[in-house]
């Protein structure tokens, strides 16, 4: 069967053998995404995981767009180069190697002379707040994960992060919070959540949520090591999944 050519943009394509496994993992700032990727990681720690945040994609910004850096909406998907994010995950799917760029929060500008150099793997994660925005890299994905967690722990979370991790004061955090974060919540992230297959309450608190998650995949590269040894399992398999 060959990638989902419905329609029906919330379709999952189906896992083929010798092809990485996509997860993508969204939800709102400071929600705990990375937390539940670094969990999935550190449990599939036997396989080869590659983790590409969207947020490496974040176009840099210009002179007159530094200066006046307080009015840029960096919660709208114009603020991500998706047509590299889409060009960096093709080539990884098709298990080349990719240099990922390397962005800084402090300075709004990805690195000038360095990248991540990110290798071919078993397993590919896409996490970041719009993922899910943009149906060509939704539909690379064979599972969805939305991580929910609740608008006062993120903000809470956030403040401390930005202020201590990433350079800014706290007015500055809760002024962009209310001008541009939590309306491109509302407008953006919250309606790609019905594309997910799994949503997460209270992202990495939430260790039985992640352990199913973990156990699908392991189940899923094991149907694939089995297509290795017999090449025909796949056909057979998959006329009893129904
Ligand atoms: P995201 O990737 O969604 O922005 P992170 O996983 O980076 O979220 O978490 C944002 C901040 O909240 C980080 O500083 C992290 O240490 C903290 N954090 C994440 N999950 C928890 C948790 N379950 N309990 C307490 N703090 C957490
Ligand atoms: O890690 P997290 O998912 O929270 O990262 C996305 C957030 O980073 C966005 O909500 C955006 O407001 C913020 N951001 C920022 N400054 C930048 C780039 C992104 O505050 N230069």
């Amino acid at each position: 069967a060959a990638a989902s050519s419905s329609a029906d943009s919330t379709l999952t394509p189906d896992f083929l053998p010798n092809q990485p496994f996509v997860i993508g993992v969204s939800g709102g700032t400071a929600s705990g995404k990375t937390t539940v990727c670094d969990m999935i990681i550190q449990q599939l720690h036997d396989h080869r995981v590659v983790l590409v945040n969207q947020d490496s994609f974040y176009r840099g910004l210009n002179p007159e767009e530094l200066e006046r850096v307080h009015e840029y909406n960096f919660d709208h998907p114009d603020a991500f180069d998706t047509e590299q994010l889409l060009e960096c995950t093709m080539k990884l799917i098709s298990g080349q190697g990719v240099h990922v760029p390397i962005y800084d929060f402090k300075k709004h500008q990805r690195s000038s002379d360095s990248f991540r150099q990110v290798n071919a793997s078993d397993v590919i994660i896409l996490e970041g707040i719009l993922v899910f925005h943009d149906q060509r890299v939704r539909d690379l994905m064979n599972m969805k994960i939305f991580v929910d967690t609740d608008a006062d722990v993120r903000l809470a979370r956030r403040i401390r992060r930005d202020t201590m991790e990433r350079g800014r004061d706290i007015n500055s955090v809760l002024e962009q919070y209310a001008k541009f974060v939590k309306p491109a919540f509302d407008d953006f992230v919250l309606p790609s959540k019905k594309y997910a297959d799994v949503i997460i309450p209270r992202g990495g608190d939430n260790h039985v949520a992640i352990d199913l998650i973990v156990q699908h995949i392991r189940t899923k590269l094991g149907q694939h090591d089995l297509c290795k040894i017999y090449p025909n399992a796949y056909v057979i398999q998959s006329t009893f999944q129904i």
